[in-house]
């Protein structure tokens, strides 16, 4: 697995990434899912549903009120799932983090962090990035954290130690955004973002959606595709018709600058996009204004302007880009090569896998391309999607006109059968509006 892609050194600058999408994929043709979510159980701020996906079942948590609050409202709907999954998640860390520094797995860790776990071992290491982060790090994250510690029983150091792993294990996956134009309406806005990450872990088995009411003062309501207890943000949309998208940038070039450990860890950043940005300029400023870490490249997107912007990310650059400006291209690695497979599209901007990732984007440009004019989010989906081969773990697919919330997952390690990754898996259409209607129990 690619763990650490976060404290790589920078072995990866002039160099494109490894793999390519299959020759013939298919088509994912598996009914696109839309049944009522079924009620669980209800507490205090707190509301449990789930839905089945077919061969997966995700728990959506509808949370209400001040940071403490929904905390607890999470810990208590789940507790016994969000015990388990810590519990063998923060394990399986441990394990591979072990096995990386024994077996100097290339590219090996940077100097720093295995300074710091020869110094004081891994969950010392862990301490040192919490406290690192901790000045750039809102309070209201650590009051969430206190709150799911108080309901469950976990530690809340332990828990935060487990949410400082998206520095140190980001994925692959892709993103795309799609407008007015490019689709067959004509008119709006249609965002992806697939998550290619670890399907060794315990991620695939306990996938779950938190849609936060927070009450006033506290943002916006949001929906976070994640996992139970987890409270960073890679994937979700708001009620503010806006998207999040996010790729580990592993294959950079000199164009990111230098990263950091030092600065506010990235999936918190991405959830205070969803939390309190009510337009696209807000995440400009935001994100702009952020002390950032590491290199990725994020995507936000707006769909009361139809807008859609990638951003290169990393300590030292936030630069956006829109249809006209997209980068990489038209020149790669260190301008000595055209990027031929990462061609303008108007109305689009897209991503495939990485940064310098020519197989992977060409083949995303090709089924944009394809069509152009007509995309829906059903083709998306069946096609776009599918033939990049990009979503293991999980992938949504944001109708930001519309307010749909259209997602899949990745099958669990006890179902044996095919299809696996998310990206081949039936999609499940949530309707957003309906999710932040959800009212408050009256207990
Ligand atoms: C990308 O595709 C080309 C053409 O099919 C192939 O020759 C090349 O090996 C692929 N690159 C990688 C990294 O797989
Ligand atoms: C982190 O900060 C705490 C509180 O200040 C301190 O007790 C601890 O030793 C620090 N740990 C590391 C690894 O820096």
């Amino acid at each position: 697995m690619k763990l650490f892609t976060c404290l790589l050194p920078t072995v990866a600058l002039g160099a494109y990434c490894n793999g390519s999408p299959q020759k013939n994929p298919k088509d994912n043709e598996m009914p696109i899912l839309s049944d009522e979510p079924t009620f669980v159980k209800e507490v205090e701020n707190g509301r449990l549903y789930n839905v089945n996906t077919g061969n997966n079942v995700v728990t959506i948590a509808h949370v209400f009120g001040t940071p403490m609050e929904m905390g607890k409202a999470h810990g208590e709907l789940l507790k016994d799932t969000i015990v388990e999954f810590m519990t063998t998640l923060f394990e399986y860390l441990l394990n591979e983090i072990t096995e990386e520094i024994n077996n100097h797995i290339e590219p090996n860790l940077p100097p720093s962090f295995v300074e710091d776990i020869a110094e004081g071992g891994i969950e010392w290491a862990m301490d040192k990035t919490i406290n690192i982060t901790a000045p750039y790090t809102p309070d209201y994250f650590n009051q969430e954290i206190e709150g799911i510690a108080r309901a469950t029983g976990l530690s809340a150091h332990r828990l935060q130690q487990i949410h400082m792993f998206g520095e140190i294990t980001k994925g692959a996956c892709s993103m795309f955004g799609v407008w007015d134009e490019a689709l067959a309406s004509g008119k709006g806005l249609l965002q992806g973002r697939t998550l290619d990450w670890d399907m060794g872990g315990p991620f695939r088995d306990y996938p779950h959606i938190t849609v936060y009411h927070p009450s006033e003062g506290w943002g916006n309501d949001f929906i976070n595709l994640g996992w139970p207890g987890w409270i960073g943000s890679l994937t979700g949309m708001n009620d503010q018709l806006m998207g999040i998208s996010e790729i580990g940038a592993l294959w950079a070039d000199h164009t990111f600058g230098h990263e950091s450990r030092h600065g506010i860890p990235f999936t918190y950043l991405l959830r205070d996009i969803l939390q309190w940005d009510k337009s696209l300029d807000d995440s400009k400023a935001r994100v702009k204004g952020a002390t950032r870490t590491c290199n990725l490249i994020l995507g936000v997107g707006d769909g009361k302007i139809n807008e859609f912007n990638s951003v290169r990310y990393s300590y030292s650059k936030a630069d956006f880009f829109d249809d006209k400006t997209m980068e990489p291209g038209p020149w790669c690695i260190e301008e000595t090569q055209p990027c031929d497979w990462h061609p303008h599209i108007q109305n689009a901007v897209y991503h495939g896998m990485d940064w310098n990732c020519p197989n992977y984007s060409r083949r995303l440009s090709e089924r944009i391309n394809e069509h152009w004019g007509n995309i829906s989010p059903e083709n998306a989906i069946s096609d776009i999607i599918a033939h990049t081969c990009t979503g293991d773990v999980h992938n949504a697919v944001y109708d930001l006109t519309n307010n749909d919330f259209y997602f899949s997952v990745a099958s669990p390690h006890v179902y044996s059968g095919v299809p696996r990754n998310a990206y081949e898996n039936s999609y499940y259409k949530l309707d957003a509006d309906k999710l932040f209607a959800e009212e408050k129990p009256n207990l």
